[in-house]
């Protein structure tokens, strides 16, 4: 498989890789809308042990919202299913920053993986901390699961996310006030803007989302959660992890997968394989428009959807 994987993986970048319409940079973060366009990389952890990659594969990006699923393996591992008494787990079928369901749900948001579920989920990780403290947990965490070290927050990123995230305050405050967010709202947004602005490579991303492909376990054999919380974790992914547009990233891809408006997604496909794709250029809906074209392709060829 690993043979056909190169074949399939070499023309996914030599076509969608270079397609011409490439989807636009997300600009409501300044800093994010100097990233050029032209770029896409791709790369493939197997269940075996395999690498496979192709185009701009070692080259860092701006992981954004794909922290959110570490961030709720983290707060999973803190508080376990009271989680669930602060956050939904059901699509929301609206933008990931939309603020309208709050309102009528108590302050309850939908799920973990939209911005307010995200914000309730970085409240529990904090636990009473400074926002360094959690951001230096974030930290370690990636770089045990990627088994690399060079993992960085990129702070020009942040601060830029700091200078312009008037939603994000916005919904940190409404939810504080319904007591779903319980720190103050600028250390819980100062530890949510900075694990957004996490760089990791395709490289190391589908290295870092292996324990989902492994039933919970870390290739060096160390359990990181159980496989039913893996499954669950998988399931949200699949339901929820493109917001909107989640219905229709199952519809063509078929996989578990969580995107960032950096542009990049992380797929996976349960006891096979962790996939990493990047291209900076977003479709409507604020996910990677060439990297949904390359998993819908990949899943195709490799016959890797889960249905
Ligand atoms: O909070 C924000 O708006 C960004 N830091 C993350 C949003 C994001 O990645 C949405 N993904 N497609």
């Amino acid at each position: 498989m690993a043979a056909d994987l190169e074949t399939i993986v070499g023309d996914i970048v030599a076509t969608i890789g270079s397609a011409d319409d490439r989807g636009s940079v997300a600009s409501y973060i300044p800093e994010l809308a100097k990233v050029d366009p032209g770029q896409f990389g791709i790369a493939i952890a197997t269940a075996d042990g395999d690498m496979i990659t192709g185009g701009g594969c070692a080259v860092g990006f701006s992981i954004q919202s794909i922290s959110k699923v570490f961030a709720l393996t983290l707060a999973l591992g803190k508080v376990g299913d009271q989680l669930w008494e602060r956050v939904g787990r059901e699509p929301s079928g609206t933008a990931f920053n939309s603020i309208v369901q709050l309102e009528h749900e108590h302050g309850i948001p939908r799920n973990p993986f939209i911005n307010a579920g995200a914000i309730v989920v970085t409240d529990i990780n904090l636990g009473g901390h400074q926002p360094r403290v959690a951001i230096g947990e974030m930290l370690r965490f990636l770089r045990y699961l990627a088994g690399d070290d060079d993992i960085a927050i990129n702070e020009a990123v942040a601060a830029s996310e700091t200078a312009s995230g008037f939603r994000n305050m916005a919904l940190a405050n409404y939810m504080r006030a319904f007591d779903n967010v319980r720190h103050p709202v600028d250390l819980v947004l100062g530890a949510y803007f900075h694990q957004c602005a996490i760089e990791m490579s395709c490289r190391q991303l589908a290295l870092a989302g292996r324990y989902l492909m492994l039933d919970g376990r870390h290739p060096d054999g160390g359990r990181v959660v159980s496989p039913r919380r893996a499954r669950r974790i998988n399931a949200l992914m699949l339901t929820c992890g493109h917001y909107d547009a989640s219905g229709d990233f199952a519809f063509r891809v078929g996989m578990p997968g969580k995107s960032g408006v950096g542009g990049g997604i992380l797929a996976i496909v349960p006891g096979r394989a962790s996939i990493a794709v990047w291209s900076p250029g977003l479709n409507a809906s604020g996910n990677s428009h060439l990297g949904t074209l390359a998993l819908e392709e990949l899943a195709r060829r490799a016959g890797w959807s889960i249905f």
